[in-house]
Formats: C-alpha cells, sequence, structure tokens
C-alpha cells in the first residue's frame, strides 16, 4: 500500500492548522517575549500597543483566571511570566489585533525595564550552584569501586554534546475557535492533545470537557511538539477565551528559533575499566544534562539518558549518575531519542579511548561487550532480544567488514591529505514511555451500515506514516478494502486521556488499542454470521476480500450484507478498544525494574572520507542491518531509517547550536543552523532488514522503529575522527560534538594553531603524520 497521504501532500491538499477554512473575523496573536536571558522585571509597558489601530487586546500573565504554570512532569513554566524572566524568548504578553501583521507591530511597541541577573548557561556550573531540577539519579550495577584496581586498563575523560533544533516545517500553531457555553475547539499542531486540552482547562478554570482540541496531522513534530506545542495553544486560548473571536498564532520561523526549546546538551565524565583482552570490567559515568530554564521533560530525558548510557554491551559493574541542571536557555525538550543517544554517545566515546589507548579498533572492543539474551541492564531489566549480536554479524559479513577496513588502509597509505576512518555503530533502544502509566491507549472504532469505517485513536500523524499503518492493521483485522476505511482527526471530544505520540509506540499503543475494538465487533458479527449460516462455531468464520468464510471456505455472505443485517439485527456496530502495555514497571526508590515492553537492535556501519586540509569531509556510506519485525509498510520504515538516520548525522556533524555568553542564540536562523541536505547525505544507504515476527504484543508482529536509527547517525563522529588519526595520530582529540569541519580543523591542526596564537607566526607547514 502507498503511503495513505503522499498524493494530498504532492497536491498541496493535505491539510494543516493553517487550512482550516478561515471563519469570519479572525483576529491573530503574537506574542512579546523577554530580549534577556535573566532579570528582574521592574516595569513592563503594554499600552503603546494597546492603543495602536487594530489591536483588540494585550494580555499578561494578570489576566490569567487560573494556574498560571504549567508542565507534565513539575508544573514550574509560567505561562506568562511575571517578576523575573528566565531566558531570552520566554512570552511576557499576547497581543491579538486584525491582522498578523499589526499583532506583530505591536509587540515591538511593548517596552520592559529589566535588571539584569546572573546568566548560567553551563549545566556543570548550574549544578555546582545547586540549580537542579528534580531530584539527581543513580543507577548501580555490581561494585565499580572494587573493580578498578583489578582492571588491567582504567581511562577517563569528558565529553561535551551538542543540543538540536527539531525545525519541524511546520512551526508552532493553533488556531482557537470559541463555541457556546463557554467551550472552545482548539486546531493545535500538538504531539499531546490531552496536554493542551487539560493545560488550557486549567489555565482557565474550566472543566477538560469544555475544551476540544483537534489534530489532523503535524507538519513534524520530532519531539518538539510533545510539550511545547502546549505553551502557544494555551496562549491563543486565553486570547480567544477573552475576545470570544478566534484567535491564530503563528510562530514564525525565526521566532520558533527563538523561542522553542531544543534536545538537551550534556556534559558528561566517564570513566571505564579493562581486562587484558577487552572486556569491559566498570564503567561509570556522570551525565550533568542542560535543561534550559524550566523542567519541562528534562527529568524524563535524563531518565532514558541513564537507561541507555551503556547502549548494547553488558558491563558488570556500573555507575551512572545524572542530574537535570536549571540553566538560562530555553527549556530543552524531547527530540527523537529523548537523551537515549547522549548516554550512547558517552559510552561509544568511553570505548573509542580504551580502544585507542591500547592501540586495538573499536569494533574489537564493542563485539566482545555485547549484550546476550538474559544479561542484565543497569537499570534491573533482561536483555531479551536476541538480534542484536546477529545485527552486528550480518553486518560485518554482508557488507564485508573486513574488505571495508582493508581499502581504508590501503587508501590512508596512499593518501595524504585526505584520509578515511569507518565506525561500527550498535544500537539498543527500549520500547514503552519509561513513565509507566504513559503505556495506554484507546480508539473508537465506528461501522456504518454501508460497510465503511471510521477510526479514531488518540494517535497523531506527524509524517511518521501512522495514518498509513493503522490503516494497514485496520485492512487486516477487517479482511475489508483499503477505500473503506478512514482514518480521523485525533480529537479529545472521541478520545480522552490520551498519551503524547511519542516514545516510538504510537503505532504499538494505538494499534493494539484499534485491534481490540475491532475484535469486539468481529465477534459480534461471527455470533451473527454463524446464526445466518446455520453453522455452529463463530470461531471458524473469517473474513478475507471482504467475503465471509466458514472453515476457509466461501460463504454466501459478503462484508457487506453480513454488516446490513448487523444493523437490521439491532447489533452494535461500534466499540471502544483500551490498551495497556502489560508486564512493565519501575520502582524508583530502588532504580530497579522492567521498564521496556522490549528493545530494538541493529548495527551501522559508517565510512567517512576527511580533507584535513580543509576539514570538511563526506559521509561516503551508512550500511545498516536493523531489526524491523514484520513490517506494516516496508517504505515507511525506509523513510523512518532515512530520515532518522539524517537527523542523527546531523546532530553528530553540521547541526551547530550556539550561544554568547549573554544566552542570546547566534545560530539563529537557516543561514547559520544547518542541517543536512539531500547532497550531505551519503551517497550510499544500505539498509538489511531482519523480519522475524516481534514475540512481544505488537500489532501483526510489528515493531516500533521511530526513534532508533537516529542513534545510528552517531557513528559518523568515530568515523571521522578514525580518519583525523589517520592524518594526525596525537592523543587528545576531544568527545566535543558537533564535530563540524571548523572543529575538525582547529582539533587536527591545534598545536600549529597555538603556535599561531603565542608568535604571531604567519605561514605554516604542514607535518605527516607520525
Ligand atoms: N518522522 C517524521 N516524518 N516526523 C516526525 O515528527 N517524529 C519522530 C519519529 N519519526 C517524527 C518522525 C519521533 S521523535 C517519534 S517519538 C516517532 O516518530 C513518533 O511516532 P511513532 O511513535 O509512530 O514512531
Ligand atoms: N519517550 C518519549 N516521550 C516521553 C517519554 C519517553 O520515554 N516519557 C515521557 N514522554
Ligand atoms: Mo519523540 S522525542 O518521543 O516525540
Amino acid at each position: 500500500m502507498k503511503r495513505i497521504d503522499a498524493a494530498y501532500h504532492v497536491r498541496g491538499e493535505a491539510e494543516y492548522v493553517d487550512d482550516m477554512p478561515l471563519p469570519g473575523e479572525m483576529l491573530y496573536a503574537a506574542v512579546f517575549a523577554s530580549p534577556i536571558a535573566h532579570g528582574k522585571i521592574l516595569t513592563l509597558d503594554t499600552n503603546p500597543a494597546s492603543a495602536m489601530e487594530g489591536v483588540v487586546a494585550v494580555f499578561t500573565a494578570d489576566d490569567i483566571p487560573g494556574q498560571k504554570l504549567w508542565g507534565t512532569i513539575i508544573a514550574d513554566s509560567p505561562l506568562l511570566t511575571t517578576d523575573e524572566v528566565c531566558y531570552v524568548g520566554q512570552p511576557v504578553a499576547v497581543v491579538v489585533a486584525k491582522t498578523q501583521a499589526i499583532a506583530q507591530k505591536a509587540v515591538k511597541k511593548i517596552t520592559i525595564k529589566l535588571a539584569e541577573l546572573p546568566v548560567i548557561l553551563d549545566p556543570r556550573e548550574a549544578f555546582i550552584r545547586g540549580h537542579i531540577i528534580g531530584t539527581p539519579r543513580t543507577f548501580v550495577l555490581g561494585n565499580v569501586d572494587h573493580i578498578w584496581k583489578k582492571c588491567h586498563l582504567v581511562v577517563e575523560g569528558t565529553c561535551e554534546i551538542g543540543g538540536q533544533e527539531h525545525l519541524y516545517l511546520e512551526t508552532q500553531r493553533t488556531r482557537v475557535i470559541p463555541l457556546e457555553g463557554n467551550a472552545m475547539r482548539v486546531y493545535s499542531a500538538t504531539q499531546n492533545p490531552y496536554l493542551t486540552q487539560s493545560t488550557i482547562a486549567q489555565m482557565l478554570g474550566l472543566p477538560c470537557h469544555q475544551i476540544e482540541v483537534d489534530v489532523k496531522r503535524l507538519g513534524g513534530g520530532f519531539g518538539g511538539k510533545e510539550e511545547q506545542a502546549t505553551l502557544w495553544a494555551s496562549l491563543a486560548a486565553l486570547a480567544a477565551w477573552y475576545v470570544q473571536k478566534p484567535v491564530e498564532l503563528v510562530l514564525s520561523r525565526l521566532d520558533d528559533l527563538k523561542m522553542t526549546g531544543k534536545r538537551h546538551p550534556y556534559s558528561s565524565d566517564f570513566k571505564i575499566g579493562v581486562n587484558k583482552q577487552g572486556k569491559i570490567l566498570a564503567y561509570e559515568a556522570k551525565h550533568y544534562q542542560n535543561a534550559g530554564a524550566y523542567a519541562d521533560l528534562s527529568t524524563a530525558v535524563l531518565e532514558r539518558t541513564l537507561f541507555h548510557s551503556t547502549n548494547t554491551y553488558f558491563i558488570p559493574n556500573v555507575r551512572i549518575f545524572g542530574a537535570s541542571c536549571r540553566t538560562n536557555q530555553a527549556p530543552s525538550t524531547a527530540l527523537r531519542g529523548f537523551g537515549g543517544p547522549q548516554g550512547m554517545f558517552v559510552m561509544e566515546s568511553a570505548i573509542t579511548k580504551v580502544a585507542e589507548t591500547l592501540g586495538v579498533s573499536r569494533e574489537e572492543i564493542q563485539s566482545q561487550n555485547l549484550l546476550k539474551p538474559g544479561d542484565i541492564f543497569p537499570y534491573g531489566q533482561e536483555m531479551e532480544a536476541s538480534s542484536l549480536r546477529q545485527t552486528w554479524l550480518e553486518a560485518e559479513q554482508t557488507y564485508n567488514l573486513a574488505e571495508i577496513k582493508q581499502s581504508i588502509a590501503h587508501y590512508n597509505r596512499h593518501h595524504f591529505e585526505t584520509k578515511k576512518g569507518y565506525a561500527l555503530m550498535p544500537i539498543c533502544f527500549g520500547i514503552s514511555f519509561t513513565a509507566t502509566f504513559l503505556n495506554q491507549a484507546s480508539a473508537l472504532v465506528h461501522v456504518y451500515i454501508d460497510g465503511s469505517v471510521s477510526i479514531s485513536t488518540g494517535g497523531i500523524e506527524m509524517g511518521q506514516g501512522l495514518t498509513t499503518k493503522l490503516t494497514e492493521i485496520a485492512i487486516k483485522a477487517f479482511g475489508i478494502g483499503e477505500e473503506r476505511i478512514k482514518l480521523e482527526t485525533t480529537n479529545t471530544t472521541r478520545i480522552a486521556n490520551m498519551s503524547a505520540s511519542a516514545a516510538s509506540a504510537t503505532t504499538d499503543l494505538n494499534g493494539n488499542a484499534m485491534l481490540l475494538a475491532i475484535g469486539q465487533i468481529l465477534d459480534r458479527l461471527r455470533t451473527l454470521a454463524v446464526k445466518e449460516l446455520g453453522m455452529s462455531n463463530p470461531q471458524k468464520i473469517t473474513i478475507a476480500n471482504e467475503q465471509i468464510l466458514y472453515a476457509g471456505e466461501k460463504t454466501k455472505l459478503t462484508w457487506a450484507n453480513l454488516v446490513e443485517k448487523a444493523h437490521l439485527s439491532r447489533i452494535n456496530l461500534s466499540a471502544h478498544g483500551f490498551y495497556a502495555t502489560p508486564g512493565i514497571g519501575f520502582n524508583h526508590a530502588q532504580e530497579k525494574g522492567h521498564p521496556f515492553a522490549y528493545h530494538i537492535c541493529g548495527t551501522a556501519i559508517v565510512e567517512v572520507t576527511l580533507d584535513c586540509l580543509r576539514g570538511i569531509y563526506v559521509i561516503d556510506a551508512v550500511k545498516i542491518v536493523h531489526d524491523l519485525g514484520r513490517s506494516l509498510n516496508e517504505l515507511v520504515d525506509i523513510g523512518q531509517i532515512e530520515g532518522g538516520l539524517a537527523q542523527g548525522l546531523g546532530w553528530m556533524t553540521i547541526e551547530d547550536l550556539r550561544l554568547n555568553a549573554k544566552g542570546e542564540l547566534l545560530s539563529n536562523n537557516l543561514a547559520t543552523y544547518k542541517i543536512p541536505d539531500i547532497y550531505f547525505m551519503p551517497d550510499q544507504i544500505d539498509i538489511k532488514f531482519l523480519t522475524e515476527e516481534n514475540p512481544m504484543i505488537t500489532p501483526y508482529g510489528s515493531k516500533a522503529l521511530g526513534e532508533p536509527p537516529l542513534m545510528y547517525g552517531i557513528g559518523v563522529f568515530f568515523a571521522i575522527r578514525q580518519a583525523m588519526r589517520a592524518f594526525n595520530s596525537q592523543d587528545g582529540f576531544g568527545f566535543i560534538s558537533p564535530l563540524t569541519p571548523e572543529r575538525v580543523l582547529c582539533e587536527l591542526y591545534r598545536d600549529e594553531l597555538q603556535e599561531i596564537a603565542e608568535n604571531n607566526v604567519t605561514s605554516l607547514s604542514l607535518q605527516p603524520s607520525k
């Protein structure tokens, strides 16, 4: 089956918030935001804005009738701030005007006087000062302290990991329509309709049933609309509620870049000990997470960093510490991988340092420490997947690693100015929300008398292909044609209390809920069918190609006439399904449990060529073996792997978020923040799938897929590093990402650059590799 909305996208017919028919008298909101990263508000003057022709109203925190603070995990974030500003771009006031242009002009007329306070951007500094969100966490397995002295080699190091901008094509936006009786309908680009609904309700002091949130699809979310879409929706709703007119709030690209949070930067320390053969005996990591100014999802993101801190390796003695550190930048938030990639990067850095110190290849250390089924993770769960080692071996064999290594060594012997490098990147990612209670979903299925089917779930289509996959599942479950099935918008009046579409679990959770609903309807239809056919065993009824079969044999009944008969027999043709992932849980006091339903595994080989004179590089190839399970739609899955990979490669290489010391975002547009384009992507992306059915309860044996492929991209860092070392074998390149061409150049010529700085040298001579 083709991706369901592909034609709409190509023809420009796909509906987003902006494409809803324009209501009469629509007003437009714009946000006045803090110009500085930290300060006390002395005075705020909104009068010049209010006085402008075309401005309808200006709102501040004083206008919020209900709860002024919000947040899923810790409600510490002001919808509009009053006394203090804590990051550049923090909302202070909302202007509503007749046009967007007037609203934006009016925002510029608002004046604010601030007393500047110290700006903290470094998570370690925040930690030392005690600016910590939630409580620091420590996961322990075995006892590292007893082991260090038994190790053949112990090395330590530090990692600096950059953030990442989501860069969804559709910026944050919401349109709010006031309805009778103090109710409102909210069209919002949110991954989390229930959070949006409940936050608006609490802000206005209304019951949730007064707020209806409706989502057709997003122009990308990538985690950036899991928590943060709700702020903008709430501000639009505040305005609409007061003026009782439709209000739309759309962030311009530049405002979106400035005002919204990004992936968490981390500053981490590692210590790793191995025996003579390279078996890892002990690993310790300390993660200082740059959470930004408010809690957002940071503590949950940190938790996933801890869960994935040992990536794909079994290590008998582990101690992982993590703290969410409050800084003066926009609250960091979910972004594909949700803290997992940061934990994995530090692990891979530690392994790299061991390999470099011992003078062996990275994969020699990696391969002998790979998890086996039955191995225990530091958080107490047993590794269940046997596919990890299989993907590793298949990657080695299918892509002929020995030959890759040989040809790279040969190339490097014969080239001085350019060098090649490669890295293996195995991944293991836990599937389930780490907060167990979020692993629930529901679905509402109606069969109409004409045999057509309407399906609502709590899942959001954000480009990942959810609607296509849910449609595939419904086709299989009912045994009817694609044209009979319609996936409805995601709406809080049809589906209550949904979890965010996130954690790669949207198809698993909502697909299972939908199957439970469909199952109820089919049970009723089967009972009717045997009655109609004069048979006895409803279990022998199946439906294929819209034909009703008994024991596999065609009967006189079709889907269409069975449904019609059901209605005439007063049989319920609607059902609600509810699914909660069984068997998962976590004990926070002990930091042990079984948080994940299962793990996703795979292995990638990343190959690069580095221009050692310019620092620029080309990603030659990425070769992946991925455990996909039984695919619901292989084309959609390939798209997710390639897209995730692009995002991972970009994060590690060219996506360079820069703030100045005042906390102002310097990479605040697409000229200074570069993301991978088609030219940056490798010419060769090979993907091989393992296709064993998922033994866990998932729709038709499929496996979650959305986030894991991003983590293959981490390999590019170590491939480039290897090429750097082939040119200049000095010790001491940093584990600092992103590894931009500029950084490569500075690292390659660190000594020379230092000499220039110290002695005012004007010319350089290059030394061949030592
Ligand atoms: N793919 C597209 N095209 N757009 C997106 O916004 N989000 C990613 C991933 N793939 C995203 C995407 C993230 S962060 C997650 S958690 C999953 O999709 C969510 O969808 P799923 O649970 O259906 O995999
Ligand atoms: N992943 C993604 N989003 C989340 C999670 C998670 O584990 N927990 C809460 N939101
Ligand atoms: Mo994805 S970061 O879980 O929205």
